[in-house]
């Protein structure tokens, strides 16, 4: 269902006492400047349950990184869908850049991490977005067109009341480069069109996700777009003070 979001992505920062700080100064945050908006973080796995802890239920749920495609067995170093999902995670992204880039994740991959989190009432957060060579040539709306399809046209139509879209150009990712509100928005209908003509309404009413060097200089603009829903942050989530500004920004 189609709602404003906001989604702190960790990636591979913080230790245990960083990452208790930065809880910390979230809620502190949240105290002084109340937000409206749904909030998430992603801290790295091992710190998830810090912030599951009662203390910080009313202020945000809580995402995984990365959890793998298949359901269980002799995958060492894997963390199945059940096992996030039992320790109280809602969301997981599915098919960061990062992950496609550096762990060489698949399509195929990426429909099998989509499954298991449908399976065990995990929200994936998918992620689509082109390189910076597409968008000078013009061919950023095929690769779109081609990642949405690849992983989501499989699914069935009540499945996409249960996703997210992320639309992470790469050229902006962690660059400070960050798409203008236009071309944001550009990505953002053609997904929203691509997901209304194969399903419909679910379609239509799917939340897509800005992230790229989202920050609270720029989070305004993007988020006052009317097919941008919310934002996927890293490199801002990290510092509580920006995180709760761009939340307050909506
Ligand atoms: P960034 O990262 O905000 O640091 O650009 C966004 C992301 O990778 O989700």
């Amino acid at each position: 269902m189609r709602r404003n979001l906001l989604l702190g992505n960790w990636k591979q920062n913080t230790t245990r006492a960083s990452a208790l700080e930065l809880l910390g100064g979230l809620k502190a945050e949240l105290e002084k400047s109340p937000t409206k908006t749904e909030l998430g973080v992603i801290p790295p796995a091992l710190f998830i349950d810090l912030a599951i802890g009662q203390q910080y239920t009313s202020c945000f749920a809580v995402g995984i990184q990365n959890i793998s495609k298949t359901v269980k067995g002799a995958f060492t170093g894997e963390i199945g869908a059940d096992m996030a999902a039992s320790a109280g995670v809602k969301y997981a992204l599915v098919g960061h850049s990062e992950r496609r880039a550096y762990f060489n994740e698949s399509p195929e991959d990426l429909a099998g991490k989509l499954m298991r989190c449908l399976e065990n009432n995990l929200i994936p957060v998918y992620c689509v977005g082109e390189e910076l060579s597409d968008r000078k040539t013009g061919n950023y709306l095929n690769v779109i067109d081609a990642q949405i399809k690849a992983v989501l046209f499989g699914l069935n139509t009540k499945d996409l009341n249960n996703i997210i879209v992320a639309y992470e150009p790469i050229w902006a990712i962690g660059t400070g480069e960050t798409a203008s509100a236009e071309q944001a928005q550009e990505v953002h209908a053609f997904i929203r069109n691509l997901l209304a003509n194969k399903f419909g309404a679910s379609g239509s009413d799917i939340s897509i996700l800005y992230g790229g060097s989202c920050k609270p200089s720029n989070s305004e603009e993007l988020f006052s777009q009317p097919d941008i829903d919310g934002g996927l942050i890293g490199a801002a989530a990290l510092n509580a003070q920006d995180f709760i500004a761009i939340a307050n920004s909506f």
